[in-house]
């Protein structure tokens, strides 16, 4: 006669986690998140020139567009039902300087893009970044005096680009740059010029971060860089720190909120949605991106499943969204499903 007394039972009793799991139908509808393609917000590299789609070596898979190249990536994401795609221009060295003077001209890159995209797939959500790191010379988000990155000068420049960008048909504005006040200056230049129906997406919780590398790859602002950016991006050792400026950027006016990078700040997110209660963004950077396509590329990782994986974290830890370079790739397969 076999012994029936297991030490399991008399520690566990009648629980048992396992009663939900046994079967594919008992895990599906005891599913707390799930991805869907409603989730996702595609950035995208833009480049000069026209029929240009040139391949970025740290982030496989992602290419530098052209305006009519964009155009079409645009259309395939409207197809695939992604609601809005973020744009980030890859501009002429010689039209970069100290003061990052390009993004205030009308018809810049950006704006080109902008127009170009929402003339011809006038359904998906445009978002335009700010910052200035595309248009300076030295790399960095603001204005460079004397070894110093000046905040409210750098501020009334982001607002007039800010203006230029909803002018060219931005839905949401999105500013990176963590300078202080920006939010509230945005909303009121915005208000001013006639765009109260375009929106504030803030980087509220943006980490001075080592995520970023193939990022200023794709924009050629690695080589330019001198120094770095804790002067005005948040210490990844600091999370209170960071829901203290999320909190100023909610009071100035913010419609929606971000946590950048992604999967190393889960715990942000967390509390960023808790805290709120705005519609939460998590950013998935370009090195999160580009880890996982190098380490399933050498066969170490099963890179969908890891996609798919982090993805659904964010759900858990909060985010109403993602942007993510994965999301055309992800939309084709929750199209399959
Ligand atoms: C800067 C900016 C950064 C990213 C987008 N805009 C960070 C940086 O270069 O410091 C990073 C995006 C990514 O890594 O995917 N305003």
């Amino acid at each position: 006669m076999q012994d029936k007394t297991h030490l399991v039972d008399e520690i566990t009793g009648h629980r048992r986690m396992r009663r939900n799991r046994k079967a594919d139908w008992t895990r599906r509808l005891v599913q707390e998140n799930r991805l869907t393609v409603d989730d996702l917000i595609w950035p995208i590299f833009i480049v000069p020139g026209t029929g240009i789609v040139d391949p970025i070596a740290a982030m496989p898979g992602v290419n530098r567009m052209s305006v009519d190249k964009a155009v079409e990536a645009a259309k395939e994401a409207a197809d695939l039902g992604i609601p809005a795609i973020a744009t980030f221009p890859d501009i002429e060295m010689e039209l970069r300087d100290e003061t990052g003077s390009n993004s205030l001209v009308a018809n810049n890159l950006i704006n080109q893009t902008t127009a170009a995209i929402k003339k011809a797939v006038p359904d998906i959500g445009i978002i335009t970044d700010v910052a200035l790191d595309p248009f300076t010379s030295h790399g960095h988000d603001g204005i460079l005096r004397d070894g110093e990155i000046v905040n409210d000068e750098t501020v009334d420049q982001v607002v007039k680009a800010a203006i230029l960008q909803a002018d060219a048909g931005a839905d949401i504005i999105a500013p990176s740059e963590m300078m202080d006040g920006r939010i509230g200056a945005i909303r009121r230049g915005l208000d001013a010029a006639g765009h109260q129906s375009v929106g504030i997406m803030s980087y509220a919780t943006k980490f001075s971060s080592g995520f970023y590398g193939p990022y200023r790859e794709a924009i050629n602002t690695k080589g330019l860089l001198k120094g770095d950016k804790n002067s005005y991006y948040i210490n990844p050792a600091n999370g209170t720190e960071a829901i203290r400026d999320a909190a100023l950027d909610v009071e100035e006016g913010a419609d929606m909120l971000m946590v950048k990078p992604g999967l190393a700040y889960l715990d942000i997110c967390w509390r960023v949605k808790e805290a709120f209660g705005l519609p939460t963004f998590a950013y998935q950077v370009s090195g999160e991106y580009s880890q996982i396509k190098a380490a399933a590329m050498n066969g170490w990782i099963d890179g969908e499943r890891i996609m798919m994986e982090t993805l659904l974290a964010f759900k858990r830890a909060g985010c109403d969204g993602i942007l993510t370079y994965f999301a055309p790739e992800v939309a084709k397969i929750l199209a399959k499903r």
